[in-house]
Parts: structure tokens; sequence; C-alpha cells
């Protein structure tokens, strides 16, 4: 383990973090390249967490008691989070995830609402996440409120951040009962080089794409400035999610799909790797998913929020941007 504390990290007023990679000395770096940021101060204590531009003040424990996404903590869940990493890692190769785009985009296993789908998520348990342990739909209701405070007139991103984990629910029978890592965890795409930013980055090793010479390169399969839309990313909860939505003829905005569909690509929207695939869109969709995404991590906290009280208002949004049944 490497821990290197220097300063504290801010998150500008766009919700633009500085650059969270791991030759960087002024975060806490976790030996599998990792970024957790944090303020630490005198006495080695944690003083302070990041506070955005709109009031939220990120909590500084998760609901284990201890700091979030730290994955070197002494935390027993750690050991499996490893785990999850090896075999995700293995496993998530370019022609699995192009039989998995194939064989889900028929959406032809369920069909019901997305607040139907919301229920159903909580039978799911994510084992990749070392910060979460409450059921699913407190996070997308906490990740959706704590927005809807900040940006009240973004109706489309509170209706984001609650559908934004629908995906998860992969792990169930129904939906074919995939393994954790096919369907949650930190994502990153295939037919180019991994990244040293990507989390457990060692196990690419044993990845049969590592050595194929035509991914191994920074574009790989790719040219610059294809779009994002273009490079396959490791078949999750994200993509799966994204195809949902798009497929059942959802109204919301562009930046809301593009926030479905790379919320766990941490390697591009924490360290900047991949950055030369994007092009013009995906620059300003990448505004919002900054936003987004200290939201999505840090209200994983034990704060309450009244199901029944705020689900009408959901359901108006869900009316408003989706068709009463999609095709899952
Ligand atoms: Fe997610
Ligand atoms: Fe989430």
């Amino acid at each position: 383990m490497t821990i290197l504390i220097d300063q504290p990290e801010i998150i500008g007023s766009q919700g633009d973090t500085n650059k969270l990679c791991p030759d960087q000395t002024n975060e806490l770096v976790l030996d599998a390249g990792f970024v957790v940021p944090k303020d630490v101060s005198n006495n080695g204590r944690v003083i302070s967490e990041l506070v955005s531009n709109n009031e939220f003040i990120a909590p500084e424990i998760n609901s284990f008691g201890q700091s979030f996404r730290d994955y070197d903590a002494e935390s027993e869940r750690q050991k499996s989070v490893e785990e999850f990493y090896r075999l995700n890692h293995i496993n998530q190769t370019y022609d699995f995830v192009k039989k998995m785009r194939e064989e889900y985009g028929k959406l032809n296993r369920v069909e019901m609402s997305i607040w139907e789908c919301c229920e159903l998520l909580n039978e799911v348990v994510d084992d990749s996440d070392p910060d979460l342990d409450e059921p699913q739909i407190e996070h997308l209701l906490q990740t959706a409120e704590a927005i809807r405070k900040d940006y009240p007139d973004e109706d489309w991103l509170h209706l984001t951040a609650l559908i934004h984990d629908l995906g998860k629910v992969l792990l169930l029978p129904v939906f074919g009962g995939l393994p954790q890592w096919a369907v949650v965890g930190d994502t990153h795409p295939l037919g180019c080089a991994f990244d040293e930013s990507i989390v457990h980055h060692k196990y690419f090793k044993e990845n049969p794409d590592y050595n194929n010479p035509e991914f191994n390169t920074k574009s790989g399969i790719y040219t610059e400035g294809c779009g994002l839309e273009n490079v396959m990313i490791s078949w999750g909860h994200d993509d799966y999610m994204y195809l949902v939505a798009k497929e059942n003829g959802t109204t919301l905005p562009q930046a809301g799909l593009f926030i479905i569909r790379y919320h766990s690509f941490y390697p591009l929207h924490k360290c900047g790797a991949y950055k030369h695939f994007m092009n013009k869109e995906d620059e300003e969709n990448l505004k919002w998913l900054h936003i987004f995404n200290k939201y999505d991590l840090y209200s994983k906290s034990k704060v309450r929020v009244d199901i029944e009280k705020v689900k009408p208002y959901y359901l108006s949004l869900i009316e408003k941007y989706f068709p009463a049944k999609l095709k899952w």
C-alpha cells in the first residue's frame, strides 16, 4: 500500500475535478493506482471533504464508517473487491463485450416500468462497491434527492440519477444471473491498451486481449476523436441501462444517456485517460457526468429518504421521459 498525502483536492465550479491520476502526489494514492479524493490535515485526521459549488457537502465516511472508495482500508470487503477486479479484468474481453451487447440488445427478457425495476433492484447487492451496504433503491433516491436539492430545474438529471444503476438487475436470474464481474465495478475500453489508471491494472496480464497486437496500442482499433460511442466499453449495468433507455425511446437529453452509459468509467472521468477518443459532444456531456458523479459517490451514506413521500415526483418524471412499460 502506498499512501501519499499532500494537499487537498478541490472540485471546481462546474464539477470539474482536478485530474486524479496515480502520478500526482496531492492525493491519497492506493497501490492499484486508484485515487481517493481527500483532504487530510493535522494529526492525520480527515477534517474536510469535497464541497461543490452548490452547498452539497460530502460526508466524510460511508455506511461502514470508513472513507469512501478506500480500497486499501482495513476493510473486510477489501479482499473480495480485489478478487472481483481480478475476475473482471481477466474475463472482460473485446469478444465477450461484443457478444453481450448483441445478446442483451434483443431486450426480450422482461416487460416492466421504470419504477417496477427500481423495486426489483432492491434484491441486489453490489460486491464491487466498498461503500454501499444498503438497499439499492436507497442509493438511487439519495443520489437523486441530493442532486434535486442543488439543481432543482434539471429534472432530467434527477431522473437520470434515479435510473442510473437499474442495469444491476442483470445479476438476477430472470436477466441471466450474470456474475458480478459482468455487471458492476469500474468500466474501461476494450480494443485498445488498458490504461495504467484502471484499478488493479496488474490483472490485465491474464486477459487474452493484453497481448493482441491489434488491441494493445494507445488507440488500438480506433482513431483519435472518433467519439466515445464508437468505443467498446467493458460490459456491465451502465451499458445495459443505456441500451434499455435508448431502445425504448426515452426522451432524456443526450447528457442523461451519457451519464448512464459512462458513470462507472472512472479512468476517463477521474483520471482523464482515453480522452483522445472524445469528440465535441463528449466534451460537453462529460461536464454533466462530473457533476453527477460526485453525488453518486458521496450520497452513499446514512441519509434516509422517505420513499413514499418522494415517489409521486419521480413517477411524474418517469411518465415525462419514458413509456409506461419498457422492454428489458
Ligand atoms: Fe453504477
Ligand atoms: Fe450509483
